[in-house]
């Protein structure tokens, strides 16, 4: 079995396979002066029957390298292309179980989306595509479980701030190495700024605003070869956290972005330039001013992952935490909230993880008496996150497990209601590459909050989860040195959770 693919052995299979290609009748000649799939292959939202395939044709001129991508004008005019895909049981595209051809242009940037159906549950399957006279790499990727299976263990990874100038996609070569069932990534895929200094590589241009610029920056992060593993490796979910968009946006606001309708605008593009990368189900008529991209997703009855948006819906921060009795304010709007109570309501998964993009419990900033909030998470929006642990505490069943990013550190902590009741497990990953908080600040989190049982902010990596139905065990790994493109990276600590009781063990 392959862990990564691998180009040589690809080209060799794929000349014995060529046979079984469908028939490019259709197909417009088209020959490329470069790799088209140089951004590599994906697949995602896995279900027991089906699984999304991704890729994004590129073209000489559009390309992604350092030393041509920035042309700092459009790309220019490309013709639709046919791209052919399929599917097999093995690596070596003996026993290929479907396949098809579909023509991608440039109204979505030459982005492939396909939604496979009709596959058997909990199996590895592979993948790869065609165009014209180029082959792409091949990727790997896993159905999820039968709906009634009595599945064992499942497991996964979980990632989130991947700022491409602060750092090596190290993180991501050790995840693609690993034997996992799916990557949950949970948003700053992307950074819209640079950030900091002592940087290891550049964007090369300043903040997108307009779509071909949002689609550049996506085709620089996806040209890394540690992150294009990671993603040929597994199926992936994802999420978006602000820097998808620009730092600290809520719904039509930004604090950089003056106007309501130009931000808007902006925001379309920034949405539009995130589904053509990610591999999310195709859109029949897409519309970018709004994209749900929230979800659930089942992985029989071990568990199952419920992926929320908290930028797209919520309301302006309110300038001081409200009293939590104030019900005015959302963080999901209230669509998706009672979407969310109503997912807990009938889960009937033994485990119920939920990705949002942050730390969903309180956190104290002010050293000693009084307390201080980031206006930019949960803290401001006391009484929405009361609702959403009320849902949590009707889904009797189900042990919720809260999985977060955005802060830059590894946290653990016991989730508690206002009364203080332990309702839930949550683990916060550190960064894949971005820089930290302060020493200072990350101190007076930790001794000010009692419930965030333990944290570490000086390193960066990700974390793993392995599910079981007597317990769910946290690994949290890090890098050697971020900044050291060989960087190798291992556990440094590890935390079980026990069916039926919430709240965090380290071991
Ligand atoms: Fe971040």
């Amino acid at each position: 079995m392959i862990r990564q693919p691998n180009r040589r052995h690809f080209l060799a299979s794929g000349l014995a396979a060529a046979a079984v290609w469908p028939m490019l009748g259709s197909v417009r000649a088209a020959q490329f002066e470069t790799d088209p799939f140089a951004l590599g292959v994906a697949s995602g939202c896995p279900t027991p029957h089906g699984v999304v395939l991704w890729t994004r044709l590129i073209f000489a001129g559009a390309a992604p390298s350092p030393a041509d991508a920035f042309s700092f004008a459009p790309a220019p005019h490309y013709p639709p292309i046919d791209v052919a895909w399929e599917i097999a049981a093995d690596e070596g595209f003996a026993h290929v179980v479907q396949s098809g051809i579909v023509t991608a242009d440039e109204t979505l940037a030459h982005s492939v989306h396909v939604q496979v159906e009709r596959l058997e549950p909990d199996r590895w399957y592979f993948y790869r595509f065609r165009a014209g006279d180029a082959l792409s790499p091949v990727g790997r990727t896993r159905t999820a479980p039968a709906a009634g299976a009595e599945n064992g263990r499942f497991s996964f990874a979980f990632a989130a701030c991947q700022q491409y100038e602060q750092g090596w996609y190290s993180a991501y070569r050790d995840m693609a190495g690993r034997d996992l069932d799916l990557v949950v990534h949970l948003g700053d895929y992307i950074y819209e700024k640079s950030y900091g200094a002592e940087h290891v590589r550049s964007h090369g241009t300043g903040a997108p605003s307009l779509l071909f610029e949002y689609r550049d920056r996506y085709a620089l992060y996806k040209s890394d070869p540690d992150l294009m593993a990671a993603h040929a490796a597994y199926p992936w979910l994802v999420t978006w956290d602000d820097h998808e968009v620009v730092d600290n946006y809520g719904q039509d606001a930004s604090p950089t972005d003056r106007h309501p309708e130009a931000f808007l605008r902006r925001r379309a593009a920034a949405y539009q330039a995130w589904y053509e990368h990610m591999p999310v189900p195709p859109l029949a008529a897409p519309s970018f001013e709004a994209l749900r991209i929230y979800g659930h997703h089942r992985f029989g009855s071990l568990l199952d992952v419920t992926l929320l948006d908290t930028r797209q819906y919520r309301d302006p921060a309110p300038e001081a935490p409200q009293p939590a009795e104030m019900s005015r304010y959302t963080m999901l709007g209230a669509e998706q909230e009672a979407w969310f109570d109503r997912i807990m309501q009938e889960s009937q998964a033994k485990w119920s993880i939920i990705g949002q993009p942050t730390l969903l419990s309180a956190r104290d900033l002010e050293l000693g008496p009084g307390t201080r909030y980031s206006a930019d998470g949960w803290d401001h929006f006391r009484s929405a996150r009361g609702r959403l642990l009320s849902s949590l505490r009707g889904a009797e069943r189900a042990n919720p497990v809260v999985i977060g990013g955005d802060l830059h550190c590894f946290y653990a902590a016991d989730v508690k209601a206002e009364d203080q009741t332990l309702v839930a497990s949550e683990f916060v990953t550190g960064s894949i590459t971005s820089n930290a908080p302060s020493a200072n600040a990350f101190e007076t989190v930790m001794a000010e909050n009692p419930h965030i049982r333990f944290g570490e902010a000086r390193k960066h990596g990700y974390a793993l989860m392995h599910v079981a139905p007597d317990q769910a065990r946290v690994e949290l790994v890090a890098v050697s040195d971020r900044k050291d493109p060989a960087a190798n990276a291992a556990k440094f600590q590890e935390f079980v959770v026990l069916d039926g009781m919430p709240g965090v063990n380290r071991v």
